[in-house]
């Protein structure tokens, strides 16, 4: 068993909308950061799941006349059954409503309340049901006599009650402090000033109790109230960790988190409030926030109303889960915002994934095939041109872990995809055609070199397309076992002799009509 332990989340889902390429896209960019952990030997602790209660919940039960746990049985579903569909390696799916996650929460609360972080008071001011938010009156703005989120655009309303509050205010400086100290906590760069600068505009205490519906954990000693909705959804990150057993041994392997990954519009809470909590209860701090920008479409945020929606089902089925995973990382650019379309999609597969590194298997494949009884031909020795071409992903691979470890995914792509082409150029160039005629030995070195870089290509591309990376591999004989960054760098592991079997089409060129 490796030391190197290394936790990754993605947002736990609202679970009563429809699943949308939104949420797909969280979960894909950290299955690709998992995936690409356990290929460098860590032990991977990989999480996500459903974020169950509040009033939303409530009241979307309450429309169609269900039991409310009923109903969250029945969406947390809809969300497993994603994760599959996007292929997703997820360790384990933590649910809010579950009984680990109420002693996690229980526990928060009175960590919180012995610090003397939490007090009674009253609360007035909108709250946003859709957000799960409170705002402040500069925040709002009004339109056709109707209150809305400056922030998020969705519908606020009023709420005064009573409730209990967070000391927020309290951790302003040291949670600047924090920032400095550990400048890349909050990635992108940009998000980062956006919330060094919400917090030097100072912070007020947070509402972290509301009395007017019940749906969710009552605050201990006091079940008049629940806990606010944010304060539960975080926790969830150490209820999976059986947090408050601090002696167990999947809290002490992966706590704290290396990095959550969130989307632009959750990270006030996951950058300021979430650091706030744990300092407060005296637990460690996650040591990564990222806050990927938004998927658009036809250059606009999704939804129903503008009808611009698209089905990460839908285009699964129509197109594959490869394709639509690479394409998401590598047309949007992870922390901004990126427009998807039909029309780049097929693009991308047709250059990227076609015409490249799909044709550059299929051709050398279907040249060994004819020439070399399908075997893996033995090679004496690496050429220069030979040791040239493996060296180039050799020498890279310390930028690429770096990459990777930066959440830099868009290089990352554009590196490896770069190496496939590099790869087919030498193909093209080496003219093995030719040398069958007479120079044997030279061909031999050529389809070897090239089958090699074909096999470290694909060990690099695993993590984001694992199922045509795992057929690329199996064919040349690897076991999953030694799918690992580290074996790209012997350029003898591939076994002469080996029978290559034949292959389907690994990616259909598709007819561009849109
Ligand atoms: N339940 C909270 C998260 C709690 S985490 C402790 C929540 N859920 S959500 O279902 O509304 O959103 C989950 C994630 O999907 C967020 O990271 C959000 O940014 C992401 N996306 C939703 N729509 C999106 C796009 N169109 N584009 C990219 N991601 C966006 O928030």
């Amino acid at each position: 068993m490796s030391d190197k332990n290394f936790y990754i989340t993605t947002p736990i889902y609202y679970p009563s909308g429809e699943p949308h390429m939104g949420h797909a896209y969280s979960s894909i960019i950290a299955d690709i950061f998992a995936r690409f952990k356990r290929l460098e030997g860590f032990n991977v602790m990989f999480l996500t799941g459903t974020d169950e209660h509040g009033l939303k919940m409530q009241r979307e039960a309450e429309k169609k006349s269900i039991d409310t746990k009923r109903f969250c049985d029945e969406l947390s579903e809809k969300f497993k059954g994603l994760s599959k569909t996007l292929n997703l390696s997820n360790d384990d799916f933590i649910r809010t409503t579950e009984k680990r996650h109420f002693n996690a929460v229980n526990e928060i609360w009175e960590k919180l309340l012995k610090s003397e972080d939490i007090y009674l008071s009253k609360y007035k001011g909108w709250y946003s049901v859709s957000d799960e938010a409170y705002y402040d009156e500069d925040e709002i703005e009004t339109k056709s006599e109707l209150k809305y989120s400056k922030v998020s655009g969705s519908k606020v309303e009023w709420v005064e009650e009573e409730s209990y509050f967070f000391k927020l205010s309290k951790w302003q400086k040291q949670l600047l402090e924090f920032y400095s100290e550990n400048p890349n906590f909050i990635l992108p760069a940009s998000r980062r000033n956006e919330v060094v600068e919400f917090v030097k505009r100072g912070l007020k205490d947070l509402s972290v109790s509301r009395t007017s519906f019940s749906w969710g954990i009552p605050v201990p000693n006091n079940s008049k109230h629940v806990i606010y909705v944010w304060l539960d959804a975080l926790t969830n990150y150490l209820s999976a960790l059986n947090f408050p057993n601090v002696n167990d041994n999947k809290y002490i392997k992966f706590w704290p988190a290396d990095v959550h990954i969130i989307g632009k519009d959750i990270l006030r809470f996951h950058a300021i409030y979430w650091p706030a909590f744990l300092m407060a209860a005296k637990i460690p701090t996650p040591k990564r926030v990222y806050g990927h920008g938004w998927i658009l479409s036809d250059k606009k945020k999704m939804s129903k109303s503008i009808g611009n929606i698209l089905d990460p089902v839908e285009i699964i089925n129509n197109y594959g889960i490869d394709q639509l995973r690479y394409y998401l990382v590598k047309e949007v650019s992870l922390g901004n915002d990126g427009n998807v379309s039909l029309k780049s999609l097929t693009d991308c597969i047709n250059n990227d994934l076609a015409n490249n590194f799909g044709n550059l298997c299929q051709r050398v494949f279907a040249f060994v095939n004819k020439n070399c009884e399908s075997k893996i031909p033995h090679c004496k020795e690496f050429k220069d041109s030979e040791k040239k071409l493996s060296n180039e992903i050799i020498n890279k691979l310390k930028l690429l872990k770096d990459l990777i470890n930066k959440q830099d995914l868009n290089t990352y792509i554009k590196e490896v995809i770069n190496f496939s082409f590099n790869t087919n150029k030498y193909f093209n160039d080496s003219k093995p055609w030719e040398l069958k005629k007479g120079n044997e030995e030279k061909m031999n070195s050529v389809l070897y070199a090239t089958l090699n870089q074909i096999r470290c290509i694909s060990i690099l591309l695993f993590p984001i397309i694992p199922i045509s990376s795992e057929k690329v591999l199996k064919t040349l004989g690897i076991d999953n076992k030694d799918f690992k960054i580290d074996n790209i760098k012997k350029i003898n592991f591939l076994k002469s002799g080996t029978k290559i079997k034949k292959i389907d089409i690994l990616f259909k060129k598709i007819e561009n009509d849109n």
